[in-house]
């Protein structure tokens, strides 16, 4: 029993990466807490208070939030719920249950007009992968407010 949740959780684990287009086996800390990454790959559902909110914060509200530069040129400011659901001036970029098409999740891994976010953060400019699934994770299940 315990052996095939083990089973079951690395193949969601492999299955994940993989979609990320990442061949390389994943580092030791992309699994650590072993909580955290339980919550990614089982049915553990993703909070945007204590899940969410804190990667936007590190990575996206320097420059999402009035004033910064994304919120100058698109108009998306991420301090809030709210403000996140609202989208850029365009319209939204959140599709609750929709993390293919919706323009939040999917310029972390992808460009579309050349854009890729967060923009400038490191050579590579991606996001850890943790980071990615569970944004990824949040808006799959609907994108609550919780
Ligand atoms: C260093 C500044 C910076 C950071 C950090 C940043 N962004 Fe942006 N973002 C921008 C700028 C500038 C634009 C406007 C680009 C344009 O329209 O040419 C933008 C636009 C966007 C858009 C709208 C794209 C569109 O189709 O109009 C989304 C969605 C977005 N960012 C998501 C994110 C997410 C998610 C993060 C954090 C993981 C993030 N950004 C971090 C600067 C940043």
């Amino acid at each position: 029993m315990k052996i095939k949740f083990l089973l079951s959780v690395s193949v969601l684990l492999a299955l994940s990466f993989n979609a990320l287009g990442e061949t390389s086996a994943p580092e030791v800390g992309a699994l650590a807490p072993e909580l955290g990454a339980l919550k990614l790959t089982g049915g553990g559902e993703i909070s945007f208070r204590s899940d969410v909110q804190p990667i936007i914060h590190d990575y996206c509200l320097n420059c999402h939030i009035p004033g910064g530069k994304g919120y100058v040129k698109s108009g998306l400011d991420m301090s809030s719920y709210e403000s996140l659901m609202k989208g850029t001036k365009f319209g939204a970029v959140v599709k609750p249950g929709d993390s293919e098409t919706s323009t939040f999740t999917k310029l972390l891994t992808g460009t579309n007009r050349g854009l890729k976010m967060p923009a400038g953060l490191n050579a590579s400019g991606t996001l850890d992968r943790q980071y990615i699934l569970t944004l990824r994770k949040w808006v799959q299940q609907g994108a609550k407010n919780n």
